[in-house]
């Protein structure tokens, strides 16, 4: 009997249940949001689905009851405030560190056993604070993030380049934001640096687009985007479910790896049933050690912003 909870049933969180349920890969998947009705609605709408697309995955909402949760394999945490036009994600942190404590304090209360992996903004400090609520090994706490910036790296490279998503595998690490790091020297077009095919011009430029992704969605729609981000979590929850040992980047917790400890922030991580099973060290040129760099330094200012808020009983 496997079970996957997603706590919010927003735009992301009812996509990562549609995602988990149309993959047919576990017995029940159930939906938590604290607004009254919407978790119960999205999920039947889901399993009216079912029929269509032929999958047996039974799609369950609550309005706060995490009984309902209890045993779960897997809990996706998605529930907080989304940014608007004109905010950064880190102008999350506050709210969103609130609602992440609760909601994972209701949830391992019933399900001791999980694999967490939390979706809300400022990610790599969200991972952090649920990592700091639950008490479990930190492999067993993962953030995602890099699943969907390199869907949009792999997706914009596809489109520059005319050829299949399928066929380009890319790397890309540190936090969620505008410091992320891509890494051209470890992307490919079916084994084919990215190099030969690309000028470094059009590489910068895409790079740059990456870097911009969730803000390009922002202006657009008005809110963040969903679709790539709920098929991101559901590609990690599908790993560790399947204990498939697939290599995708993660925030995960550093213990020294790339020269940083007591950090959750954006790594190549082989999943699967525990979690985390393990981190990959790839070698880094100066450059790129320079990016991470910046990038683990604009972690951990959010990390120390949110320890102040919490000091002066602001968060
Ligand atoms: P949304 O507003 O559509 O959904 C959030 C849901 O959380 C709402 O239904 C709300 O009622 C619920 N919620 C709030 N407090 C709760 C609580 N205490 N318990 C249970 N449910 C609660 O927002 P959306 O678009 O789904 O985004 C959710 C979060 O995910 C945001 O913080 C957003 O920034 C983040 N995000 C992160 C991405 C990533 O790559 N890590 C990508 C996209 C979004
Ligand atoms: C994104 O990158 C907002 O983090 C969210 O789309």
């Amino acid at each position: 009997m496997s079970k996957v909870t997603v706590i919010g049933a927003g735009n992301v969180g009812a996509t990562v249940a549609e995602c988990v349920a149309r993959k047919d890969m576990v017995d029940e998947v159930v939906m938590i949001d604290i607004k009254p009705g919407l978790s119960e609605g999205k999920a039947l709408d889901i399993a009216q689905s079912a029929p269509i697309h032929g999958f047996d995955t039974t799609v369950t909402g609550s309005t706060g009851n995490y009984a309902a949760t209890a045993g779960s394999d897997v809990c996706v945490i998605t529930s907080g405030v989304p940014r608007r036009p004109g905010m950064s994600r880190d102008d999350l942190l506050s709210i969103n560190a609130g609602i992440v404590r609760s909601v994972t304090g209701s949830f391992v209360a019933h399900s001791p056993d999980a694999v967490i992996i939390v979706v809300a903004n400022p990610l790599d400090v969200m991972a952090y604070v649920a990592y700091t609520v639950c008490g479990f090994a930190s492999h067993r706490v993962l953030g995602m993030a890099g699943a969907l910036d390199t869907a949009r790296y792999r997706c914009f490279l596809a489109m520059e380049l005319g050829v299949s998503v399928r066929d380009i595998q890319a790397l890309l690490m540190g936090g969620h934001g505008d410091t992320m790091v891509p890494l051209p020297r470890y992307t490919t077009v079916a084994g084919i640096p990215l190099s030969e095919l690309l000028s470094v011009e059009r590489m910068h430029a895409i790079i740059e687009r990456v870097k911009g992704g969730g803000g390009e969605l922002v202006k657009l729609i008005g809110t963040s985007a969903w679709y790539a981000p709920g098929a991101g979590a559901a590609e990690m929850v599908e790993a560790i479910i399947k204990d498939s040992g697939r290599v995708l980047p993660c925030a995960a917790m550093l213990k020294g790896e790339y020269g940083y400890s007591d950090l959750f922030i954006g790594v190549p991580v082989c999943l699967g049933s525990r979690g985390v099973e393990d981190i990959i060290e790839v070698k880094l040129d100066n450059d790129e050690r320079a990016l991470m760099k910046q990038s683990a330094a604009h972690v951990r200012s959010n990390l120390d912003a949110l320890r102040r808020l919490q000091s002066e009983g602001k968060a």
